[in-house]
This record gives C-alpha cells, structure tokens and sequence, in this order.
C-alpha cells in the first residue's frame, strides 16, 4: 500500500467520526505488516472522557484482531472536517504506538488532499517511557 493510498484511506475513514462535541473530524489508516489496512475515526461521548482517538481506534482494532507489528499510519484531521494540517496525534496515541511500533514507526499527517508531512514515532515521542 503507497503512502498517497493510505492518506486516502485516513481521508476517507474522516466520514465516519461521530463528533458532535468538538465538530473535528479525524480519520486514520494503519498499515499491517501482514498488508492489512485497518481505518479508525474518533468517536466522542456526552460524558467528554470515554472520546477515543481515530489512531487508537485503528490499533485497537488491529490489535484485537491479532496484528502486533505495524508498518505506517495516515492521520488525517480537522473542525468541519476541513483538513488541517496541523492535526498530529496526541500523546495518548503516541504512547500507544510506542507499546506496539519501533522507533523508525511512520506518521503520516495528511496536509492536503495530495500531500502529506511525515514523521518518525521517535521524532512525536522522544524518550517514550517503557517498562
Ligand atoms: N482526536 C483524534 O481523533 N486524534 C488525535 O490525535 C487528537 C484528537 C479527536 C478527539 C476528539 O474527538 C477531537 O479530536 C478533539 O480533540
């Protein structure tokens, strides 16, 4: 899967968030190393604090689904669904990738329709803490 692919999927899966709190809609497309593309959007609660990210909902899905080693993700996101491309991941999800990715993890912010920045999990969450 190429990575223009994959932000496309990250785009796409935007469609689905359920976000009638903060109106942002986030869509994310992780890449297995068996091939498989598993998409997540968040999805928010009444009570605030039950809110999941799209890039959790993306692992936790893969995850339960017995993946463990993971190549890329695409996160795409923004208010009104208008693409912002400032839109990185949180630090929850970052500590999440950290429990299941390898440093050289790559995170791919969607800017645009056609463009994307990249970065490295070891460039979002330096020093990452593990046990
Ligand atoms: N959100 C994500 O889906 N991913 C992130 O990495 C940051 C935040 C969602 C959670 C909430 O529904 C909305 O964006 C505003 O915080």
């Amino acid at each position: 899967m190429n990575d223009k692919t994959l932000c496309m999927s990250a785009i796409n899966a935007m469609s689905f968030s359920y976000s009638p709190y903060s109106e942002c809609k986030v869509g994310a497309a992780l890449l297995s190393s068996s091939g498989k593309v598993y998409t997540g959007c968040n999805i928010e609660n009444a009570s605030f604090s039950p809110t999941v990210c799209a890039e959790r909902t993306a692992f936790f899905k893969a995850i339960s689904e017995g993946e463990r080693d993971f190549v890329k993700i695409a996160v795409a996101g923004g208010k009104n669904g208008i693409i912002d491309p400032g839109f990185t991941p949180c630090g929850v999800c970052r500590q999440v990738m950290a429990e299941f990715c390898r440093p050289d993890f790559r995170i791919l912010i969607v800017n645009a329709e056609n463009s994307f920045d990249e970065f490295s999990l070891a460039q979002l969450l330096p020093e990452a803490f593990k046990i």
